[in-house]
């Protein structure tokens, strides 16, 4: 009997119908052996807390993890600010639970919904500029629902748009068109293709002949540190008539004043749907969208993981509105820019090939067998900082993938880049 990693099975037997004690069940063993085969198995790695230095534990499956002595440090998390340590954000956490309770209990539609849930939306409404605001109880649920709620004819995705975006084009069943990584013109070709395709070639502000087009994009890309080029697919949709929504899941809290990308460029009357998650920069746990009052109350209404799902627990949602208030403060952002720029100068000038223009450093190394062996010697020196190989990433672009945050000092980013000196030397890549 065949099997393959989606679940389904095929052979002369199961071909035949007619041999009732056939095997219908899974053999999760075997597929698992597939995807080692295939290079695609991931370990879990316990760490004893989520901050800038943490001891590791190797998988124990069952059994409570045994932590290694020694820290390590730790330039993999996302949580940009450092905020997930900080004893205010813990408090309105703590707070929140007592006053509110630690879980919402229900559906935010019956029970689940609660003034910390209210006042989160408020905040991050008025960071972005919109209306009103919707959270979610993860960004993987905010993108899935919002895209199948939209329910699309066409979406037109960024190639390295993140897999929840890729995952809301599939349960909304829409036509996605794919275009080159933050490529407007490219974009604007295929909209003008499909302009002519739908029969209407004439008139490009008429192009969408009653079909509904959602352009998506990532603001800042995880994997590349780049950053979408906005105004000019704005100027792209609107030319169309479509719709944009973006990502802000690695800008929100960062950027302008915490409010993300489209806050720093000035266009948020130009975005119809900003989506952000609670849990980078903001040290929690969520996702939101924030766009217009019509949006939003549709959103609460026909987004399926919003409405079949207890809503977000209102310690995260307590939690991810004092990380909003101090990451406006700036002194955070100030902290991790000059971490940033210290680490991305000194691991040029050590002769490695650091891209992005972000808080998200990716070394590129090429090979992918490079990229994993210089994750492990990192990892031999104290460094945590993760190997992405493809399919993640395009072919012959493998990297390591460095994050910085504000509670680095400047002697554990020293010893980063000592790290990357020794391990590329050792390994011949410098
Ligand atoms: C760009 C992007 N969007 C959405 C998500 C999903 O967010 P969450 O982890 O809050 O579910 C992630 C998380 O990795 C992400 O990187």
């Amino acid at each position: 009997m065949r099997e393959d990693d989606s679940g389904r099975r095929a052979g002369p037997e199961s071909a035949s119908g007619a041999d009732r004690s056939a095997d219908r069940g899974f053999d999760p063993a075997s597929r698992l052996a597939a995807r080692e085969r295939r290079g695609r198995r991931r370990d879990l790695a316990p760490v004893d807390r989520v901050d800038a230095r943490a001891r590791l534990a190797p998988d124990p499956r069952s059994t409570p993890p045994e932590f290694r002595d020694g820290e390590h440090l730790v330039f993999a998390a996302n949580d940009y600010l450092g905020l997930s340590g900080d004893e205010r954000v813990q408090r309105a956490a703590a707070d929140a639970a007592s006053e509110v309770g630690t879980g919402a209990g229900a559906s935010r539609l019956v029970t689940g919904d609660t003034p910390v849930h209210r006042a989160l939306e408020r905040n991050l409404a008025a960071s972005k500029g919109t209306e009103r605001a919707l959270v979610f109880s993860s960004g993987y649920a905010t993108n899935v629902g919002t895209i199948a709620a939209l329910d699309p004819d066409v979406v037109f995705s960024d190639e390295r748009n993140h897999a929840s975006i890729v995952d809301g084009c599939r349960q909304a069943d829409a036509e996605v068109v794919v275009y080159d990584h933050c490529d407007p013109d490219g974009l604007a070709a295929m909209m003008d293709a499909r302009a002519g395709e739908v029969g209407d070639g004439g008139d490009p502000s008429d192009g969408t002949d009653g079909e509904s087009w959602l352009v998506v994009t990532d603001t800042v890309f995880s994997m590349d540190g780049d950053v979408a080029p906005l105004r000019e697919l704005c100027d792209v949709v609107e030319r169309f008539g479509a719709w944009l929504m973006v990502d802000e899941a690695h800008a929100t809290g960062l950027y302008g004043d915490g409010g993300g990308i489209v806050q720093r460029e000035g266009l948020g009357d130009r975005v119809h749907v900003q989506m952000g998650t609670l849990s980078k920069a903001l040290a929690s746990q969520g996702g939101y969208v924030a766009g217009s009052e019509a949006l939003v109350e549709y959103l609460c209404n026909a987004a399926r993981p919003f409405v079949f799902s207890t809503g977000l627990a209102p310690p995260a949602a307590a939690a991810a509105r004092e990380a909003l208030r101090i990451a406006q403060e700036n002194d955070r952002q100030d902290r991790l820019w000059t971490n940033v720029d210290r680490l991305r100068d000194d691991l040029a000038d050590a002769g490695f090939d650091v891209r992005g223009d972000t808080q998200i450093l990716p070394v590129v190394v090429g090979d992918s067998a490079d990229a994993m062996a210089l994750d492990a010697e990192l990892r031999e020196r104290g460094i945590l900082a993760p190997g992405i190989r493809p399919p993640t990433v395009p072919e012959r672009t493998s990297r390591v993938r460095v994050a910085p945050t504000a509670s680095h000092t400047k002697s554990e980013i020293d010893r980063c880049v000592a790290a990357f000196r020794d391990a590329g030397t050792e390994l011949d890549l410098l």
